[in-house]
């Protein structure tokens, strides 16, 4: 079982031109799982808190491709914040992980590298049960 401080901030590599920064992840290079599934929340309304679920499986990266936001990962005993906005880093959430987002600034992209596709099957949505999962 994996706790939040399994869960990094980590710094990736960036091309740096006069004419911006490139950032590249790459499977088999510099992420440690294969990417399956891409996807980003963006038009967020001020003050709304998305996440509130766990996965028995499933790891992602998160990147703030624009803008800012904070997650709170919670591993049933401990918590801990990680506020995201920089393009060049990512958040590590390992499985088991309940996760909830807040504070999204206006306009901000939540870039979420996945490495699964989407299964409902694979969401704890109830936090009891996650405690439970947990134990
Ligand atoms: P959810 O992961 O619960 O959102 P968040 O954690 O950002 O608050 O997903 C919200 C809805 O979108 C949910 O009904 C399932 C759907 N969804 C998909 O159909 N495919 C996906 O890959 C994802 C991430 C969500």
């Amino acid at each position: 079982m994996y706790s939040v401080f399994d869960c990094k901030i980590l710094d990736l590599s960036k091309v740096h031109t006069d004419a911006g920064n490139i950032t590249v992840l790459e499977n088999s290079k510099n992420i440690p799982f294969d990417i399956k599934r891409i996807y980003y929340l963006y038009d967020v309304p001020m003050g709304a808190d998305r996440g509130g679920h766990g996965h028995y499986e499933l790891q992602q990266y998160i990147v703030a491709a624009s803008g800012s936001f904070t997650f709170v990962l919670d591993d049933g005993l401990s918590k801990k914040e990680f506020f995201l906005n920089d393009p060049s880093k990512a958040l590590h959430i390992q499985p088991g992980i309940w996760r909830e987002i807040k504070g999204f600034s206006s306009g901000s992209i939540c870039l979420v590298l996945a490495s699964n596709s989407y299964s409902e099957s694979d969401y704890i949505r109830d936090y009891e049960e996650f405690k439970n999962f947990k134990l």
